[in-house]
């Protein structure tokens, strides 16, 4: 997973809990990097799934939930750092279609060894978008926060509704309907 994921999520951590539960969550997690992460670098999956949950246990909220409330934050540093992705877009169904085939491709150019998950999308009617997400990395939380705020980014109004179609989560279904 890209440091970018890893600076930005810290970043998260201090501006809402302070600095003192970064160093804890740094400290407590054991982490192979040892906490010191540069936006460019590459770390384990496992060391964010490490931090989420010293997060966890130190907040009182569910993996889930901080998860989500990261997307929210992340997707202002997306914003601030690739702004013509979200500009080249009309509006948030054909934006949502571009991550696949255009934004994580980019993405994939810039870092090769980034670890993407996988959308397929297709209009299920004329006002809803099917997305399914496939990763190894069961990160649907995050998906749908960032989906969120993207949508928000356009002005529209829609509501998400969310299945699993596996059970381990690493498959999910999102129907986004235009309301
Ligand atoms: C400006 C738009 C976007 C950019 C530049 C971008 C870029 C990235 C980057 C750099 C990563 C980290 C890859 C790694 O850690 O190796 C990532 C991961 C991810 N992105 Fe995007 N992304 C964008 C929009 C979105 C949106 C709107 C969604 C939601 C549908 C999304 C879903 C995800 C998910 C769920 C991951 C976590 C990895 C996983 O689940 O396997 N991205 N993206």
């Amino acid at each position: 997973m890209k440091g970018i994921v890893f600076t930005g999520f810290l970043e998260m951590v201090e501006e809402k809990y302070g600095y003192e539960v970064v160093d804890q969550i740094i400290d407590e997690g054991n982490l192979p990097s040892g906490g010191a992460y540069t936006s460019v670098g590459t770390y384990s999956h496992a060391e964010m799934v490490q931090l989420l949950t010293g997060l966890s246990q130190k907040t009182n909220k569910d993996v889930p939930s901080l998860l989500k409330a990261f997307a929210l934050y992340f997707f202002d540093t997306l914003e601030k750092n690739y702004p013509q992705f979200l500009e080249r877009a009309n509006g948030a169904f054909d934006f949502l279609e571009s991550i696949e085939n255009y934004i994580h491709v980019e993405v994939r150019k810039l870092y090769p060894d980034a670890e993407l998950p996988t959308f397929e999308t297709k209009m299920v009617a004329d006002n809803s978008l099917e997305m399914i997400y496939t990763s190894e990395r069961a990160m649907a939380d995050f998906a749908e926060g960032l989906m969120e705020r993207a949508i928000a980014y356009y002005g529209e109004k829609v509501t998400i509704a969310r299945k699993k179609l596996r059970e381990d989560g690493k498959r999910v279904q999102f129907i986004v309907t235009k309301v």
